[in-house]
């Protein structure tokens, strides 16, 4: 097979927001970037948070600052997140939402013009930054607009990054294929930026579209980069379920933000019960698990859900704030959300685990390789606010595509060999046999078991069960293949996707049987209590083609951060 070779200083994984903020970053320091995306360019998860930025301008509740908001990252996080890169989160997300406004997003106002936020679970103050409903998809355009009208990035999309290469030392690069034309690049690289987002296809019933199947992630991996808290999944309390087509589909928290209550199919706001202070706006991982709870006691709808009713804000309010769940809803599933209750139930959405960064630089443990938002792991601990991820995506893509664009001055370009070329070329022709096992049948098997197995509430049982299952089908993979070229060849793209997702579910579950407590979003119904000896991040690494785990103590607090927060209890 014939390939073709790009050089560049920074390679970037992903065109979300997180890739699109590092390029515009590395650009302005003088890099030469290249940014490949799976999907066409504009479609990304980050269009998922739709309900805002958390930054605290204090605008609507003056009272609010980075303190506080420091403070709810690492309490939500439930002790384990980075702090360092929490404080950097909470100091810099204003300055970030004025420079997209800059840009040119137009953010919902308050009466006396100031860029509007609103509530969101387990903010202490009114926080999130937002566009109506459609913030993510707000900064996803406002990005790729400022980028297209920057002079030297080239951007790549419907390309599929099948491995990245390192000399020993040092990241060099990366290979795949154009989906479009069935063309095999290799991409000569001083840097590379992880960007690519996380792995929510690994469960049947997910808020992430096609795309997350964590390969940016499990390519770090395999080079060596160190991954954390892999067995931190969040459920988002309330996704579509019905029609089935949907099933999964984001009811962003912004509902509740603007005063929706959560009722079972009893009518009771059950959320009293559970959260009486914090209520429908409690963290995720507790209204999730609420919702859970009274689903399986019986206290949910035909389709096991609950309700979600914000009708009490009459047709107009709805109308303006929420214009996206409004088209939603009545579009897919024939409800006027303005006149009747929405169906709900926890959809996965958020991975907070990912690769282990520095929390300056975004810096991986493999010199040249980096990585920012969803891909990267740290700030969210066991459990992230919601709105923290885009506020996220642009504080740490900045520092990333900084960082890199400096690291490429000082080495020199080294190309990938013809033998790994080839070797890579080899794989990939391996894939291409109508006479192999489809990949089809093993992914909705791995999808099934994650679900069943490794979901909201987990146990040693089952997660026993689950790692022998993925371990079954890391063998039958070996000998998978699809009929057809590359070509426009879904088949062949999930030979590679099916490798990358069962390297990762091993990664979250050998993990989850390693947390012999519940903490955040990973609750054990075996260890119901949060324990003192779990205060510490369980980290990954891949050794003679499995993978290790290793525990990490998290780094003592400084004083003035430690004032700031209050004291863990157990
Ligand atoms: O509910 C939402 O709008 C999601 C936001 C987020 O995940 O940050």
């Amino acid at each position: 097979m014939d390939y073709k070779e790009i050089d560049t200083d920074v390679l970037i994984l992903g065109a979300g927001g997180g890739g699109l903020r590092a390029a515009i970053e590395a650009l302005s320091k003088g890099a030469k970037v290249v940014v490949v995306s799976k999907s066409l360019l504009g479609k990304a998860h980050t269009v998922m948070a739709e309900g805002g930025i958390a930054a605290a301008v204090g605008n609507v509740d003056s009272k609010d600052s980075w303190e506080v908001h420091f403070s709810d990252t690492i309490v939500e996080g439930v002790y384990i997140g980075n702090w360092r890169m929490a404080e950097i989160l909470a100091k810099e997300a204003p300055e970030r939402v004025y420079e997209l406004e800059r840009y040119g997003a137009l953010f919902d106002r308050t009466p006396d013009g100031k860029i509007m936020q609103r509530a969101f679970g387990a903010h202490t103050y009114r926080r999130l930054c937002h566009v109506g409903d459609k913030t993510g998809l707000e900064l996803i355009r406002t990005l790729e607009d400022r980028i297209l009208h920057t002079e030297g990035a080239q951007m790549l999309d419907e390309t599929f990054i099948t491995k990245l290469f390192s000399d020993g030392r040092r990241v060099i690069g990366a290979m795949g294929f154009s989906m479009r034309t069935g063309e095999i690049v290799v991409f000569n690289a001083k840097a590379v930026i992880v960007a690519s987002g996380g792995l929510g296809r690994l469960y049947k019933v997910t808020s992430n579209s096609w795309e997350s199947t964590g390969d940016g992630i499990a390519l770090a991996f395999r080079i060596g980069a160190v991954l954390r808290d892999m067995e931190m999944v969040q459920f988002h309390p309330t996704g579509m379920v019905w029609p089935p087509g949907v099933k999964g589909l984001l009811v962003t928290e912004g509902v509740r933000g603007e005063g929706g209550i959560l009722l079972n199919a009893k009518g009771e706001r059950f959320m009293l019960r559970y959260s009486p202070t914090k209520k429908e706006l409690d963290a995720r991982d507790v209204v999730a698990r609420a919702i859970y709870n009274e689903i399986e006691a019986g206290n949910g709808t035909a389709h096991k859900a609950v309700y979600l009713d914000i009708t009490n804000k009459g047709p107009a309010f709805i109308k303006k704030k929420l214009p996206a769940m409004y088209e939603q809803f009545k579009e897919f599933a024939g409800v006027d959300i303005t006149k009747e209750k929405m169906e709900v139930a926890p959809t996965v959405h958020y991975f907070m685990g990912g690769i282990e960064v520095e929390a300056e630089t975004c810096r991986t443990n493999i010199p040249g390789l980096y990585s920012c938002g969803e891909a990267a792991g740290g700030l969210h601990g066991a459990n992230r606010l919601g709105g923290n991820s885009l506020a996220d995506i642009l504080v740490f893509g900045r520092r990333a595509g900084f960082d890199s664009a400096e690291y490429s001055k000082g080495v020199h370009l080294e190309r990938v060999s013809k033998a790994e070329i080839e070797n890579e070329i080899g794989r990939m022709s391996s894939y291409l046999n109508g006479n192999a096992e489809s990949p089809y049948p093993l992914v909705e098997e791995l999808r099934t078991t994650m679900s069943e197995k490794v979901g909201i509430i987990r146990n040693e049982n089952d997660l026993n069960d689950a790692l022998s299952r993925i371990r079954g089908l890391k063998e039958r993979s070996k000998a998978i293949g699809v009929a057809g070229g590359i070509k426009f060849n879904q088949g062949f793209m999930t030979c590679f996707e099916l490798d990358n997702m069962l390297t990762l579910a091993e990664c979250v579950v050998m993990s989850a049987l390693e947390r012999k407590e519940s903490r955040g979003a990973h609750t054990r119904s075996d260890y119901p209590k949060k324990d003192r000896g779990y205060k510490l991040n369980i980290l990954c690494r891949f050794e003679d083609g499995g993978v290790v785990l290793d525990r990490k103590p998290i780094p003592d607090m400084p004083d003035n951060l430690a004032k700031i927060v209050k004291e863990e209890v157990y």
